[in-house]
């Protein structure tokens, strides 16, 4: 049966990887509000971008909706992680609601940001994705007509403002930390006036993922990134590793992978999106085994210690 030998497979996995501390929040804000309201809580948006998350909060008792005015007005509604524009807790508060927010506090930074920014008399030029609902959200902080999207290099060169412009620029928190850098550079050469950000508003949980997969994609044949087609930072890492030349490929769950992928490789990576559970990190892992004699290795590039505290309403 010396045929049916498994073959070697190195697995490197990247850490940090998967949750961050934003969406960790985020999924206890729902599990508490569940404890203390009883089901349904509803929830606008998923609360994080994971189907899995999604399924087991919707097993509980959550109900995911997109806006509010599908939300009953005696029932409780979160809103995700992600953040939402200043009108939804406005109507939430009009309607009498019970709401809880668990907007990423990393994400409620920006969102202050931007109206002092504001109150500055400076217009905003924010760098995110279109339709990310992030992008939705803190677009929502001012009103319209004082934010401006900015996506890549050439949506720089097509502003129409001027060097006498009071103008500052923030950004979204997911991004790819080279892309932004580029963009960063493009403003500041075209607009030197342009006042940045306090801090990176990229987060921590961001760039930290990013930095782990730079430290590993080289020694890797394939990166399987876990993570959802709409989860921005997990994108990312995708195109960190797709950019150093290692092929990389986004899956949601084990399943999803075809063993030919494996065929000839020596080495395989895999990390996980801020918003996927390490549940998922561990399946993929065991399916590998299924068919390699694995050599399991942790690459550490840093530690996370970051906790958000919860919302006083749950903690009163
Ligand atoms: Fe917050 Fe960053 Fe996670 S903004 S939700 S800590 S990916």
């Amino acid at each position: 049966a010396a045929g049916q030998r498994k073959l070697p497979l190195t697995v490197l996995i990247a850490a940090p990887r998967g949750f961050c501390a934003g969406v960790d929040r985020a999924i206890e804000i729902v599990e508490r509000a569940l404890e203390r309201y009883g089901a349904p809580v509803y929830v606008r948006h998923e609360i994080v971008h994971n189907r899995f998350v999604v399924d087991g909060l919707r097993a509980k008792g959550a109900i995911f909706v997109e806006e509010l005015d599908e939300v009953p007005a005696d029932a409780p509604v979160v809103f995700s992680a992600h953040g939402v524009p200043k009108s939804v807790p406005a109507e939430a508060e009009r309607r009498e609601m019970i709401y809880l927010d668990a907007t990423c506090p990393l994400v409620s930074k920006v969102h202050r940001q931007a109206e002092r920014q504001i109150e500055k008399g400076q217009h905003i030029l924010f760098i995110g994705h279109d339709g990310h609902p992030e992008v939705i959200g803190t677009m929502g902080q001012v009103p319209e007509g004082h934010i401006t999207l900015v996506e890549t290099v050439e949506d720089v060169a097509r502003l129409p403002f001027t060097q006498d412009d009071e103008l500052s620029f923030l950004t979204q928190t997911t991004l790819s930390v080279d892309d932004t850098a580029e963009i960063v550079a493009a403003l500041m050469a075209r607009y030197p006036q342009i006042v940045a950000p306090k801090a990176e508003d990229i987060c921590y949980a961001t760039s930290n993922r990013q930095a782990a997969v730079k430290a590993m994609a080289g020694s890797c044949d394939l990166l399987l990134v876990i993570g959802a087609p709409n989860s921005s930072n997990s994108l990312r890492l995708v195109e960190v590793a797709e950019r150093m030349g290692t092929d990389a490929r986004l899956i949601q769950r084990a399943s999803e992978i075809d063993p030919a992928w494996l065929d000839g490789l020596g080495t395989v990576g895999v990390t996980a999106g801020a918003s996927a559970p390490e549940v998922l990190v561990r399946e993929v892992i065991d399916r590998l085994a299924e068919w390699r004699a694995i050599d399991e290795q942790t690459v550490v590039t840093t530690e996370e210690k970051m906790v958000f505290k919860l919302p006083r309403q749950l903690t009163e």
